[in-house]
């Protein structure tokens, strides 16, 4: 009789667990596997944060809503996964990073240097999506270049082989939507930052507001002739990605992502980063 009670109970739990997977489909993380690891995690310029986790451990469940909350907050600006480690098909990728307790969150940015493998560090952080999404924005890889007189303006922009993007604004860093628009872009375009430009040279690149994106091209031959296009659009991360992709090809395509790349929470969910 007891027994056969228990035996529910157990079954119950069973079908309950299974029906929920810990990161659904309509969560924004990825779910890692040792076939997508490398390609996810090492062959990119972005960053990724990868949660390490078993499906029974409580702290994994405690973490579970903020991480998700995470994914969303940092959708195209970085990557957000997890391995299951009590899978047995990814036992070896947990056992390779050395996982010692669950969960374990671990940040992959691109070293500078090229064709080497990634810098990894152990996030000892809150558990909470707002120390998590700060943390990876702050270990985004910056190409944006600071050009801080008249002068490093104008060198820049001399640099006719690819379009150069300048971003006019007051805020005193670099915005992570702009750092990951030029890794997105990377190699095709030129991202540049303007933090105090005086009335001549906003008079030059056609700027009226802070913050202003322009692009600044030259035609096919890089010869005399430099054209001019304001951003005027909303700052948002998909629209200036729709945006300067008429001027640039996007080096490793789009964030890749759990939700579809066409509905619309695939980007700037969270507003507070959609901020140049
Ligand atoms: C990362 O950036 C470097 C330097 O621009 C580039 O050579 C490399 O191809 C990029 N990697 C990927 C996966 O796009």
């Amino acid at each position: 009789m007891k027994r056969a009670y228990v035996l529910v109970i157990v079954l119950a739990m069973m079908v309950s667990c299974a029906s929920a997977a810990f990161y659904g489909k309509d969560s924004e993380v990825i779910n890692l596997t040792p076939k997508t690891f490398r390609s996810e995690v090492y062959d990119t310029n972005y960053t990724t944060i990868v949660e390490y986790y078993a499906e029974w451990c409580g702290h994994c469940k405690n973490l579970r809503p903020h991480y998700a909350k995470a994914a969303k907050s940092l959708s195209g600006l970085a990557k957000v996964a997890a391995v299951r480690c009590d899978d047995p098909s990814n036992e070896r990728l947990c056992a390779k990073a050395n996982i010692k307790g669950y969960p374990t969150l671990k940040i992959y940015r691109p070293s500078k240097r090229a064709k080497s493998t990634p810098i990894v560090e152990d996030y000892q952080g809150a558990r909470t999506a707002k120390a998590i999404t700060g943390m990876v924005l702050d270990r985004l890889s910056n190409r944006v270049t600071r050009l801080s007189s008249a002068a490093d303006v104008e060198g820049f922009v001399a640099q006719k082989e690819v379009p150069r993007v300048l971003l006019f604004t007051d805020k005193p860093n670099t915005p992570p939507m702009f750092k990951v628009l030029a890794i997105d872009f990377d190699s095709s375009a030129r991202f540049g930052i303007v933090r105090k430009a005086d009335k001549a040279l906003q008079k030059r690149f056609g700027v009226k507001k802070m913050p202003t994106v322009v692009v600044v091209t030259n035609d096919e031959e890089g010869e005399e002739e430099e054209e001019r296009a304001v951003y005027e659009g909303e700052i948002k991360k998909e629209q200036l990605y729709e945006f300067l992709s008429g001027f640039a090809t996007p080096a490793e395509g789009r964030l890749k992502g759990v939700v579809p790349a066409n509905s619309p929470q695939r980007y700037g969910l969270d507003s507070s980063h959609d901020e140049l």
